[in-house]
């Protein structure tokens, strides 16, 4: 019998490589090994497999759920946090480093802070290759897992209203989130201060796609009429210069004053640093920290079909 291929994909470097379908395939797997994620059945569909992770960038839910992912399904993981504890630090180049992970292990998740770093690995190594995140570029693992978290909150992600708030120039989640929203037919808003309006390279990408956004720079235009607030961080290690910076951070803030009694969930891909009160993480309106939850079947989704 010919086994037909769903997922065709061999490495996951940017959300523009994934059709509808693709998406769709991920967001059902995730949702059929979600009790494995939660330890209440197990699995060993990927024993005897190694995942090896190279995270040149700080990271906490992305790695830590990448190896929660790999060990729930049996199999086991090796590499570095912070290139000052590989070789990386001894002056050896990525190429080098890279092609270590391809002889100790079946697939590669990379983040680093240069962007197109993943497209670079994926093109000379022979095991999959999976970008978590590669500077201001993109962040395609993470888009999966915001658009489980509103289909898993809404039963559908077709039709809703969402808002991207914060960081949308050097802010990767939403640069990769804002074409997925699109090619589900999502009404989308950016909301941020002129300084960090969405990339050029984005509402480029958005409008050649006819896929349609609303931009302001003020919350209360949109408060109203959204079923998401996804808010992001200032994004300061992207920088150029710290007064750059300092004139902009905390131009948004998401408190209980804010959305009491509006009919709406918040997001935000975390870490938070001061863009959303600590009350709203006691009410319903709280959605992110189960959002960094589903990163693990997310992930898991990914692993068993990639490797
Ligand atoms: C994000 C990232 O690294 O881009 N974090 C994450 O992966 N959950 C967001 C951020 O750092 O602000």
């Amino acid at each position: 019998m010919r086994v037909v291929k769903i997922f065709n994909l061999n490495n996951v470097i940017s959300i523009k490589d994934f059709q509808k379908k693709d998406i769709n395939f991920i967001l059902d797997e995730a949702e059929n090994l979600e009790r494995v994620a939660r330890s209440e059945e197990r699995s060993d569909e990927l024993a005897g497999k190694v995942l090896g992770m190279m995270f040149f960038e700080p990271s906490t839910r992305t790695r830590l759920s990448f190896e929660t992912a790999i060990k729930r399904l049996g199999g086991n993981s090796v590499g570095f946090a912070g290139s000052n504890i590989s070789s990386v630090s001894k002056g050896e180049n990525i190429a080098d480093t890279s092609k270590m992970f391809e002889a100790y292990s079946d697939a590669l998740v990379i983040r680093h802070d240069l962007e197109g770093v993943a497209r670079f690995i994926a093109d000379i190594v022979d095991v999959p290759v999976i970008n978590a995140g590669d500077g201001a570029g993109q962040h395609p693992t993470q888009t999966l897992l915001d658009l489980y978290t509103m289909k898993r909150e809404f039963d559908k992600i077709n039709g809703l209203n969402v808002a991207l708030i914060g960081d949308l120039k050097y802010g990767r989640t939403v640069h990769s989130l804002a074409y997925a929203l699109g090619m589900f037919g999502v009404e989308m808003s950016f909301v941020s201060p002129n300084e960090l309006r969405m990339s050029n390279e984005v509402r480029h990408d958005l409008k050649k796609n006819k896929f349609k956004f609303h931009e302001t720079n003020n919350l209360r235009d949109i408060i109203d009429d959204v079923d998401v607030l996804y808010v992001t961080r200032i994004q300061k290690e992207r920088f150029p210069d710290e007064e750059e910076y300092s004139k902009i951070k905390g131009a948004y803030f998401i408190d209980l004053d804010l959305i009491n009694g509006k009919d709406l969930i918040v997001m935000h891909p975390l870490p938070r640093v001061d863009e959303i009160s600590h009350d709203v993480d006691n009410t319903k309106y709280n959605k992110y920290f189960k959002q960094a939850f589903y990163g693990v079947p997310i992930r898991m989704a990914i692993l068993k079909n990639i490797i």
